[in-house]
C-alpha cells in the first residue's frame, strides 16, 4: 500500500516572518503527526531553512522547488542540491511547468537535474503535463511518456523518486482535471514506469495530481486507485484549507 502523499508548492509566495505563524496553525489543525499520510512543503529558497526548523520533530518535510544540476560553480543566482540539503530540505519540485515555460527548462536539462538530485541525496517530485493544445490534440499521453521517458533513460532507478502529473491548462486556472482524465494519465504513468524500472517500482512510486487540487475535489481525485496525493499551489497558502486537506487524505487513509 502506498501512503498518500500531499505536497503544497508555495511557489514565489510568502515572507520570512509568515513561516512560523503558517506552520502553527497547520501543525495545530492538520493532526498530521502519526498519520500515515506524508506531507511536503516546497517553499522559496530563502524560507528554507526556517520553514524546517519549524516542522523539525513533525514529521513533515521541506522541499526546494527547482536547484542548478551542477555541483558549484560559476553559476550567478543559481542553488544547487548541496545548498538546498544544508538549509534543510529532503526533496526538490523539478520540471515544474512554471519553470519549462518561463525559465525555458528542456526536458534534457529536467533530466540532468533528476540526475543529479539523486545523486547528490536529494529526491525529486518529478513535475510532467501536457497543455491546453496538446489536450486538446489528442497527444496526451505521447507528451508525458516522453517527458518521463527523457528522464528516466538517464537512470538506473528512480527510488523513492515522486512524479506529479500537472496538466498545465489547470494549473491555477480554477480548472481541474476530472478524476477519470487524471487517473488515465496517472495509468499511463504508471506503466511508462513499470517499463523502465519494472512493476515493484512502479507499484510502490508516488504519483501526485497538480492542478487547482482544492478542499473540495481532492476526495474524488484520491479515490482513484492511481493517484496517490496532490501538488498544491493556491490552496496551500491558507493553513487552515491545507490542514483540511490533509485530514481529507487521513481519512481515506484508515
Ligand atoms: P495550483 O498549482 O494548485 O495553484 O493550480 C499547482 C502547481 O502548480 O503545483
Amino acid at each position: 500500500m502506498r501512503n498518500k502523499l500531499i505536497a503544497a508548492n508555495w511557489k514565489m509566495n510568502k515572507r520570512a516572518g509568515d513561516v512560523q505563524g503558517y506552520f502553527h496553525s497547520f501543525l495545530n489543525e492538520s493532526n498530521s503527526k502519526g498519520s500515515s499520510v506524508d506531507v511536503l512543503f516546497a517553499v522559496p529558497f530563502p524560507l528554507i531553512e526556517r520553514s524546517a526548523a519549524a516542522v523539525k520533530g513533525s514529521g513533515v518535510a521541506i522541499a526546494a522547488q527547482n536547484m542548478h544540476f551542477a555541483k558549484s560553480g560559476a553559476y550567478t543566482g543559481e542553488v544547487s542540491a548541496e545548498m538546498v540539503k544544508d538549509a534543510g530540505a529532503s526533496h526538490v519540485i523539478i520540471g515544474h511547468s512554471e519553470r519549462r515555460q518561463y525559465f525555458a527548462e528542456t526536458d534534457e536539462v529536467v533530466a540532468e537535474k533528476v540526475k543529479s538530485a539523486f545523486a547528490q541525496g536529494l529526491l525529486p517530485v518529478l513535475c510532467v503535463g501536457e497543455t491546453l493544445e496538446q489536450r486538446k490534440s489528442g497527444v496526451t499521453n505521447s507528451i508525458v511518456s516522453k517527458q518521463l521517458e527523457t528522464v528516466f533513460a538517464k537512470l538506473e532507478s528512480f527510488d523513492k523518486g515522486i512524479i506529479a502529473y500537472e496538466p498545465v491548462w489547470a494549473i491555477g486556472t480554477g480548472l481541474n482535471a476530472t478524476a477519470k482524465e487524471a487517473e488515465a494519465v496517472h495509468a499511463m504513468i504508471r506503466t511508462v514506469v513499470a517499463k523502465f524500472f519494472g512493476d515493484k517500482a512502479a507499484q510502490k512510486i508516488q504519483i501526485l495530481y497538480g492542478g487547482s487540487a482544492n478542499a473540495s475535489n481532492l476526495e474524488q481525485l484520491l479515490r482513484k486507485p492511481n493517484i496517490d496525493g496532490g501538488l498544491v499551489g493556491g490552496a496551500s497558502l491558507d493553513p487552515t484549507t491545507f490542514a483540511q486537506m490533509i485530514r481529507i487524505a487521513g481519512q481515506l487513509s484508515q
